[in-house]
């Protein structure tokens, strides 16, 4: 069994004083670890229903890319402003260290198409909150929101599941 945990490193005091930054590289660069939270990730849904895996700009690239191969569903980012070419919904979002807007293509979701959310990490929630109603403006079926990592104390994860999104975390 992996601790996915002590795979996680914290640095003390960064990008700001007072924030305890949770540094997912440590996993990303262990081979087991990384192997091992993939496959905890897409677990439940092996059933081959999840169109689209969704990932937020940056770190939920990553591994949303490698949820997407594994579940052999397609891979759709969501990324900071000005970055995607044609026709985008946005919606501005507040951080735990700050406050910024992202975009999804218009076109890259049909209606009622199942999708799978993903991020590193959880904190207040605004990011995937900002995730959730980029989706719901494209009519989006949001199967789950996944993270390797859930900051409860910060209480996103508690107000996605307020709003009816099943919230699933590898470790807090
Ligand atoms: C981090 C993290 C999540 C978000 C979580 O991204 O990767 O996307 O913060 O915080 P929240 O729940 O309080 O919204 P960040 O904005 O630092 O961007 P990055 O991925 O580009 O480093
Ligand atoms: N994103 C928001 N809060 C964070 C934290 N404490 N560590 C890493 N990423 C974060």
């Amino acid at each position: 069994m992996i601790d996915f945990k002590a795979a996680i490193r914290t640095i003390p005091d960064y990008p700001k004083p007072g924030i305890q930054f949770r540094d997912i590289t440590t996993l990303l660069s262990d081979p087991t670890a990384f192997r091992a939270s993939v496959d905890a990730l897409v677990a439940p849904y092996a059933d081959g229903k999840i169109r689209h895996v969704v990932g937020i700009e940056a770190r939920g690239f990553i591994l949303g890319g490698a949820l997407a191969h594994q579940l052999t569903a397609g891979f759709i980012p969501i990324r900071k402003r000005g970055k995607l070419p044609r026709e985008t919904v946005s919606v501005t979002y507040e951080l735990e260290y700050g406050e910024d807007e992202m975009e999804l293509h218009r076109d890259a979701i049909l209606p009622g198409e199942r999708i799978l959310l993903t991020d590193d990490l959880i904190a207040t929630g605004g990011t995937a909150i900002g995730g959730v109603k980029l989706l719901r403006d494209l009519g989006a079926e949001i199967v789950a929101a996944c993270f390797l990592v859930d900051l409860p104390d910060l209480g996103g994860s508690k107000k996605l599941r307020e709003m009816g999104v099943d919230v699933r975390c590898l470790c807090e």
